[in-house]
Protein backbone atom coordinates (compact mmCIF):
# COMPACT_ATOMS: atom_id res chain seq x y z
CA UNK A 1 0.00 0.00 0.00
CA UNK A 2 1.93 3.37 -1.06
CA UNK A 3 -1.19 5.59 -0.44
CA UNK A 4 -0.95 8.31 2.93
CA UNK A 5 -2.33 6.78 5.88
CA UNK A 6 -5.68 7.97 7.31
CA UNK A 7 -3.89 7.55 10.63
CA UNK A 8 -0.54 6.67 11.75
CA UNK A 9 1.39 6.08 14.67
CA UNK A 10 5.18 6.12 14.39
CA UNK A 11 7.20 5.01 17.32
CA UNK A 12 4.58 5.58 19.45
CA UNK A 13 4.73 5.15 23.29
CA UNK A 14 2.59 5.81 26.50
CA UNK A 15 3.94 5.71 29.88
CA UNK A 16 1.65 6.35 32.67
CA UNK A 17 2.41 7.01 36.44
CA UNK A 18 0.64 4.92 39.04
CA UNK A 19 0.83 5.06 42.93
CA UNK A 20 3.32 7.08 44.41
CA UNK A 21 2.58 9.69 47.52
CA UNK A 22 4.08 11.43 50.18
CA UNK A 23 6.47 8.77 51.31
CA UNK A 24 6.66 6.24 48.15
CA UNK A 25 7.83 6.66 44.93
CA UNK A 26 5.56 6.42 41.80
CA UNK A 27 6.93 3.69 39.72
CA UNK A 28 5.91 3.98 35.57
CA UNK A 29 4.21 1.64 32.96
CA UNK A 30 4.30 1.43 29.43
CA UNK A 31 1.17 1.01 28.56
CA UNK A 32 2.09 1.20 24.79
CA UNK A 33 5.99 0.20 23.82
CA UNK A 34 7.09 1.69 20.57
CA UNK A 35 4.22 0.88 18.40
CA UNK A 36 3.97 1.98 14.71
CA UNK A 37 0.82 1.53 12.91
CA UNK A 38 -0.69 2.75 9.77
CA UNK A 39 -4.50 2.52 9.28
CA UNK A 40 -5.91 3.29 5.47
CA UNK A 41 -9.05 4.87 4.23
CA UNK A 42 -12.28 2.90 4.31
CA UNK A 43 -9.84 0.03 5.94
CA UNK A 44 -11.71 -3.29 8.43
CA UNK A 45 -8.84 -3.21 10.89
CA UNK A 46 -9.13 -5.22 13.50
CA UNK A 47 -7.04 -4.95 16.93
CA UNK A 48 -6.93 -8.30 19.85
CA UNK A 49 -5.29 -8.84 22.69
CA UNK A 50 -6.22 -9.55 26.40
CA UNK A 51 -7.15 -7.53 28.74
CA UNK A 52 -5.08 -4.60 30.26
CA UNK A 53 -2.37 -5.11 27.06
CA UNK A 54 -2.72 -1.51 25.92
CA UNK A 55 -5.83 -1.94 23.19
CA UNK A 56 -7.93 1.22 24.76
CA UNK A 57 -4.63 3.21 25.28
CA UNK A 58 -3.62 2.55 21.90
CA UNK A 59 -7.40 3.47 20.47
CA UNK A 60 -7.55 6.65 22.49
CA UNK A 61 -4.13 7.80 21.38
CA UNK A 62 -5.08 7.09 17.55
CA UNK A 63 -8.40 9.66 18.34
CA UNK A 64 -5.76 12.23 19.85
CA UNK A 65 -7.68 11.89 23.33
CA UNK A 66 -4.07 10.62 24.46
CA UNK A 67 -1.30 12.68 23.76
CA UNK A 68 1.75 9.78 23.87
CA UNK A 69 4.59 10.47 26.12
CA UNK A 70 7.14 9.99 22.88
CA UNK A 71 6.50 9.32 19.15
CA UNK A 72 4.22 10.70 16.74
CA UNK A 73 0.51 10.50 15.55
CA UNK A 74 -0.31 11.64 12.04
CA UNK A 75 -3.68 12.14 10.24
CA UNK A 76 -3.12 12.01 6.26
CA UNK A 77 0.42 12.47 7.05
CA UNK A 78 -0.03 15.63 9.59
CA UNK A 79 1.09 15.07 12.72
CA UNK A 80 -2.15 16.14 15.12
CA UNK A 81 -0.08 17.15 18.12
CA UNK A 82 1.17 20.13 16.12
CA UNK A 83 -1.90 21.10 14.51
CA UNK A 84 -3.39 24.88 15.02
CA UNK A 85 -6.71 24.57 17.07
CA UNK A 86 -8.75 24.37 13.44
CA UNK A 87 -7.05 21.43 12.14
CA UNK A 88 -7.31 19.60 15.52
CA UNK A 89 -11.20 19.98 15.53
CA UNK A 90 -11.25 18.94 12.32
CA UNK A 91 -9.09 15.90 13.05
CA UNK A 92 -11.42 15.49 16.51
CA UNK A 93 -14.63 15.21 14.25
CA UNK A 94 -13.51 12.63 11.36
CA UNK A 95 -12.38 10.47 14.70
CA UNK A 96 -15.29 8.93 16.92
CA UNK A 97 -15.36 6.32 19.43
CA UNK A 98 -17.97 4.16 20.32
CA UNK A 99 -17.62 2.19 23.73
CA UNK A 100 -18.34 -0.90 25.33
CA UNK A 101 -20.60 0.60 27.59
CA UNK A 102 -23.04 2.84 26.01
CA UNK A 103 -25.05 3.70 29.40
CA UNK A 104 -21.33 5.39 29.94
CA UNK A 105 -21.87 7.07 26.39
CA UNK A 106 -25.61 8.52 26.89
CA UNK A 107 -26.93 10.68 29.70
CA UNK A 108 -29.66 8.98 31.46
CA UNK A 109 -31.00 12.21 32.08
CA UNK A 110 -31.15 12.91 28.08
CA UNK A 111 -33.34 12.14 25.70
CA UNK A 112 -32.14 10.23 22.31
CA UNK A 113 -33.12 13.29 20.63
CA UNK A 114 -30.93 15.49 23.12
CA UNK A 115 -28.02 12.82 22.47
CA UNK A 116 -27.97 13.19 18.70
CA UNK A 117 -29.00 16.83 17.85
CA UNK A 118 -25.73 18.53 19.71
CA UNK A 119 -22.97 16.96 17.74
CA UNK A 120 -25.48 18.26 14.26
CA UNK A 121 -25.70 22.09 15.38
CA UNK A 122 -21.86 21.95 17.06
CA UNK A 123 -20.30 20.86 13.45
CA UNK A 124 -22.84 23.04 11.49
CA UNK A 125 -24.58 19.84 9.96
CA UNK A 126 -27.80 21.02 10.05
CA UNK A 127 -28.85 24.53 10.26
CA UNK A 128 -32.67 24.95 11.64
CA UNK A 129 -34.43 23.47 14.28
CA UNK A 130 -36.40 21.25 11.44
CA UNK A 131 -33.78 20.56 9.66
CA UNK A 132 -32.31 19.13 12.49
CA UNK A 133 -34.75 16.97 13.40
CA UNK A 134 -35.23 15.80 10.14
CA UNK A 135 -31.29 15.00 10.50
CA UNK A 136 -31.85 13.18 13.84
CA UNK A 137 -34.93 11.17 11.37
CA UNK A 138 -32.81 9.97 9.15
CA UNK A 139 -29.89 8.98 11.50
CA UNK A 140 -32.29 6.56 13.47
CA UNK A 141 -33.60 5.14 10.44
CA UNK A 142 -30.21 4.18 9.27
CA UNK A 143 -29.43 2.52 12.15
CA UNK A 144 -32.55 0.39 12.35
CA UNK A 145 -34.60 2.30 14.61
CA UNK A 146 -38.10 2.67 12.91
CA UNK A 147 -40.25 4.66 12.99
CA UNK A 148 -37.83 7.51 14.57
CA UNK A 149 -40.62 9.52 15.86
CA UNK A 150 -41.17 6.21 18.44
CA UNK A 151 -37.49 6.77 19.83
CA UNK A 152 -36.80 10.55 19.44
CA UNK A 153 -38.38 10.94 23.59
CA UNK A 154 -37.11 8.40 25.11
CA UNK A 155 -34.32 8.49 27.68
CA UNK A 156 -31.81 5.47 27.67
CA UNK A 157 -33.44 3.45 30.37
CA UNK A 158 -36.53 3.04 28.29
CA UNK A 159 -33.89 1.30 25.60
CA UNK A 160 -32.35 -2.21 25.07
CA UNK A 161 -28.71 -2.76 25.48
CA UNK A 162 -28.79 -3.13 21.54
CA UNK A 163 -30.99 0.00 20.27
CA UNK A 164 -28.51 1.73 23.06
CA UNK A 165 -25.55 1.13 21.16
CA UNK A 166 -27.70 1.68 17.85
CA UNK A 167 -28.06 5.42 19.16
CA UNK A 168 -24.38 5.91 19.97
CA UNK A 169 -23.10 4.29 16.27
CA UNK A 170 -25.83 7.08 15.15
CA UNK A 171 -23.95 9.61 16.83
CA UNK A 172 -20.62 8.51 15.92
CA UNK A 173 -21.42 8.50 12.47
CA UNK A 174 -23.26 11.93 12.34
CA UNK A 175 -20.37 13.88 12.50
CA UNK A 176 -19.57 12.29 8.97
CA UNK A 177 -15.92 10.93 10.51
CA UNK A 178 -13.35 9.23 8.00
CA UNK A 179 -11.97 6.80 11.36
CA UNK A 180 -14.41 5.21 13.67
CA UNK A 181 -12.43 3.22 16.84
CA UNK A 182 -15.31 0.19 18.43
CA UNK A 183 -13.70 -0.43 21.49
CA UNK A 184 -15.09 -3.87 22.62
CA UNK A 185 -18.72 -2.26 21.19
CA UNK A 186 -20.12 -5.76 21.31
CA UNK A 187 -18.61 -7.45 24.19
CA UNK A 188 -21.54 -6.20 26.16
CA UNK A 189 -24.27 -7.73 24.45
CA UNK A 190 -25.60 -11.36 23.27
CA UNK A 191 -24.26 -13.18 20.68
CA UNK A 192 -27.22 -12.54 18.29
CA UNK A 193 -27.12 -8.94 18.91
CA UNK A 194 -23.16 -8.83 18.40
CA UNK A 195 -23.20 -10.06 14.74
CA UNK A 196 -26.40 -7.62 13.81
CA UNK A 197 -24.45 -4.63 15.45
CA UNK A 198 -21.02 -6.05 13.55
CA UNK A 199 -23.09 -6.17 10.62
CA UNK A 200 -24.81 -2.38 10.84
CA UNK A 201 -20.63 -0.81 11.95
CA UNK A 202 -19.53 -2.82 8.42
CA UNK A 203 -22.28 -1.35 6.52
CA UNK A 204 -22.01 2.23 7.62
CA UNK A 205 -18.08 1.81 7.21
CA UNK A 206 -18.91 0.72 3.50
CA UNK A 207 -21.62 3.57 3.04
CA UNK A 208 -19.67 6.03 4.54
CA UNK A 209 -15.74 4.53 3.38
CA UNK A 210 -14.53 5.48 7.03
CA UNK A 211 -12.15 3.18 8.05
CA UNK A 212 -12.74 1.40 11.69
CA UNK A 213 -10.33 0.14 14.28
CA UNK A 214 -12.16 -2.75 15.71
CA UNK A 215 -10.89 -3.19 19.48
CA UNK A 216 -11.41 -7.22 21.10
CA UNK A 217 -10.51 -9.31 23.20
CA UNK A 218 -12.07 -12.04 20.88
CA UNK A 219 -10.12 -13.41 17.97
CA UNK A 220 -13.88 -14.84 16.81
CA UNK A 221 -15.20 -11.31 16.75
CA UNK A 222 -11.91 -9.85 15.09
CA UNK A 223 -12.65 -12.52 12.09
CA UNK A 224 -16.29 -11.63 11.39
CA UNK A 225 -15.39 -7.92 11.34
CA UNK A 226 -12.29 -7.86 9.50
CA UNK A 227 -13.36 -10.56 6.86
CA UNK A 228 -10.27 -9.71 4.71
CA UNK A 229 -8.82 -7.13 6.61
CA UNK A 230 -6.01 -6.41 8.55
CA UNK A 231 -5.42 -7.24 11.76
CA UNK A 232 -2.82 -6.84 14.78
CA UNK A 233 -2.32 -8.92 18.01
CA UNK A 234 -1.48 -7.30 21.03
CA UNK A 235 0.89 -8.55 24.07
CA UNK A 236 1.60 -6.13 27.06
CA UNK A 237 1.75 -3.06 25.41
CA UNK A 238 3.90 -4.02 21.80
CA UNK A 239 2.13 -5.40 18.62
CA UNK A 240 3.42 -9.24 18.17
CA UNK A 241 1.90 -9.95 14.91
CA UNK A 242 0.06 -8.28 11.89
CA UNK A 243 -1.03 -8.88 8.36
CA UNK A 244 -4.02 -10.06 6.94
CA UNK A 245 -6.28 -11.55 9.19
CA UNK A 246 -6.73 -14.96 7.17
CA UNK A 247 -3.02 -15.13 7.24
CA UNK A 248 -2.91 -14.41 11.15
CA UNK A 249 -5.58 -17.47 11.43
CA UNK A 250 -4.48 -19.43 8.97
CA UNK A 251 -1.10 -18.99 9.52
CA UNK A 252 -0.21 -18.06 12.40
CA UNK A 253 3.56 -16.93 13.09
CA UNK A 254 3.53 -16.35 16.59
CA UNK A 255 3.12 -18.70 19.34
CA UNK A 256 0.46 -15.83 21.39
CA UNK A 257 -1.69 -15.75 18.63
CA UNK A 258 -1.17 -19.63 18.23
CA UNK A 259 -2.43 -19.84 21.42
CA UNK A 260 -4.95 -17.08 21.34
CA UNK A 261 -6.86 -19.04 18.13
CA UNK A 262 -6.36 -22.81 19.72
CA UNK A 263 -8.47 -21.17 22.91
CA UNK A 264 -11.16 -20.16 21.13
CA UNK A 265 -13.96 -23.60 20.28
CA UNK A 266 -14.15 -24.58 16.79
CA UNK A 267 -17.76 -24.90 15.84
CA UNK A 268 -17.62 -27.49 13.45
CA UNK A 269 -16.40 -30.77 14.73
CA UNK A 270 -15.25 -31.81 11.29
CA UNK A 271 -12.75 -28.90 11.21
CA UNK A 272 -11.63 -29.39 14.80
CA UNK A 273 -8.02 -29.01 15.59
CA UNK A 274 -6.29 -32.53 15.19
CA UNK A 275 -3.43 -32.10 17.44
CA UNK A 276 -3.05 -31.04 20.81
CA UNK A 277 -3.34 -27.24 21.13
CA UNK A 278 -0.07 -25.33 22.34
CA UNK A 279 -0.51 -24.06 26.20
CA UNK A 280 0.90 -21.22 27.86
CA UNK A 281 3.79 -22.41 30.58
CA UNK A 282 2.04 -19.43 33.32
CA UNK A 283 -0.98 -18.23 33.38
CA UNK A 284 0.05 -15.27 35.19
CA UNK A 285 0.26 -12.35 33.11
CA UNK A 286 3.54 -10.60 33.80
CA UNK A 287 3.07 -6.36 35.92
CA UNK A 288 3.69 -3.84 33.09
CA UNK A 289 5.59 -2.09 36.01
CA UNK A 290 8.09 -4.55 35.55
CA UNK A 291 7.60 -6.31 32.10
CA UNK A 292 10.21 -9.51 31.16
CA UNK A 293 13.84 -8.99 29.79
CA UNK A 294 13.97 -9.93 26.19
CA UNK A 295 10.75 -10.90 24.67
CA UNK A 296 7.58 -9.83 26.80
CA UNK A 297 6.38 -13.23 25.82
CA UNK A 298 9.03 -15.60 27.02
CA UNK A 299 7.87 -15.84 30.89
CA UNK A 300 4.38 -17.79 28.89
CA UNK A 301 6.05 -19.15 26.03
CA UNK A 302 5.52 -23.03 25.91
CA UNK A 303 8.95 -22.68 23.39
CA UNK A 304 10.81 -20.27 24.81
CA UNK A 305 14.73 -20.34 24.64
CA UNK A 306 18.19 -18.53 26.10
CA UNK A 307 17.65 -15.86 23.47
CA UNK A 308 14.50 -15.18 24.18
CA UNK A 309 14.86 -13.99 27.85
CA UNK A 310 17.97 -11.84 26.64
CA UNK A 311 16.78 -9.93 23.02
CA UNK A 312 13.72 -8.41 22.35
CA UNK A 313 12.69 -9.67 18.72
CA UNK A 314 11.91 -6.89 16.03
CA UNK A 315 8.51 -6.81 13.93
CA UNK A 316 9.68 -8.25 11.08
CA UNK A 317 7.79 -8.85 7.57
CA UNK A 318 8.53 -12.64 7.66
CA UNK A 319 5.93 -13.35 4.73
CA UNK A 320 4.75 -10.46 2.22
CA UNK A 321 2.64 -7.86 4.08
CA UNK A 322 2.82 -10.25 7.49
CA UNK A 323 4.77 -9.01 10.07
CA UNK A 324 5.90 -10.91 13.56
CA UNK A 325 8.01 -10.07 16.15
CA UNK A 326 9.54 -13.83 17.28
CA UNK A 327 12.70 -15.02 16.91
CA UNK A 328 11.01 -18.21 15.54
CA UNK A 329 8.53 -17.52 13.87
CA UNK A 330 6.19 -20.29 12.86
CA UNK A 331 8.78 -22.80 14.58
CA UNK A 332 6.10 -24.51 16.92
N1 LIG B 1 -5.23 6.66 32.71
C1 LIG B 1 -4.46 5.66 33.16
N2 LIG B 1 -3.63 5.83 34.22
C2 LIG B 1 -2.85 4.84 34.67
N3 LIG B 1 -2.81 3.60 34.12
C3 LIG B 1 -3.61 3.36 33.08
C4 LIG B 1 -4.48 4.38 32.54
N4 LIG B 1 -5.18 3.84 31.50
C5 LIG B 1 -4.75 2.57 31.39
N5 LIG B 1 -3.83 2.28 32.33
C6 LIG B 1 -3.13 1.01 32.48
O1 LIG B 1 -2.52 0.73 31.23
C7 LIG B 1 -2.60 -0.65 30.94
C8 LIG B 1 -3.33 -0.84 29.62
O2 LIG B 1 -4.69 -0.47 29.80
P1 LIG B 1 -5.77 -0.49 28.64
O3 LIG B 1 -7.05 -0.01 29.23
O4 LIG B 1 -5.24 0.25 27.46
O5 LIG B 1 -5.83 -2.03 28.29
P2 LIG B 1 -6.92 -2.86 27.43
O6 LIG B 1 -6.14 -3.77 26.55
O7 LIG B 1 -7.87 -1.91 26.79
O8 LIG B 1 -7.66 -3.72 28.54
P3 LIG B 1 -9.19 -4.24 28.57
O9 LIG B 1 -9.27 -5.40 27.60
O10 LIG B 1 -9.37 -4.68 29.98
O11 LIG B 1 -10.08 -3.10 28.17
C9 LIG B 1 -3.31 -1.29 32.13
O12 LIG B 1 -2.32 -1.79 33.00
C10 LIG B 1 -4.04 -0.14 32.76
O13 LIG B 1 -4.21 -0.37 34.13
MG1 LIG C 1 -9.91 -1.65 26.92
Amino acid sequence: MSETPLIELRNVTMMFRVGGGIFSKPSFIKAVDNVSLAIYEGEAFSLVGESGCGKSTLGRIMLGLYKPTYGQVLFRGKDIWSMDKKEFLDFRRNAQIIHQDPYDALNPMRTVYDALAPPLIRYKLAKSRLETREKVCELLRMVGLSPPEDFLRRHPSRLSGGQMQRIAIARAVSVRPSFIVADEAVSMLDASLRISIINLLLDLKNKFNMACLFITHDIDMARYFTRTGRAAVMYLGSIVEIGRIEEILGDPLHPYTSILISATPVPDPKIAKSSEPPRLRSLEIPSLINPPSGCKFHTRCPYAKDICEKEAPKLEEVKPGHFVACHFPGQF
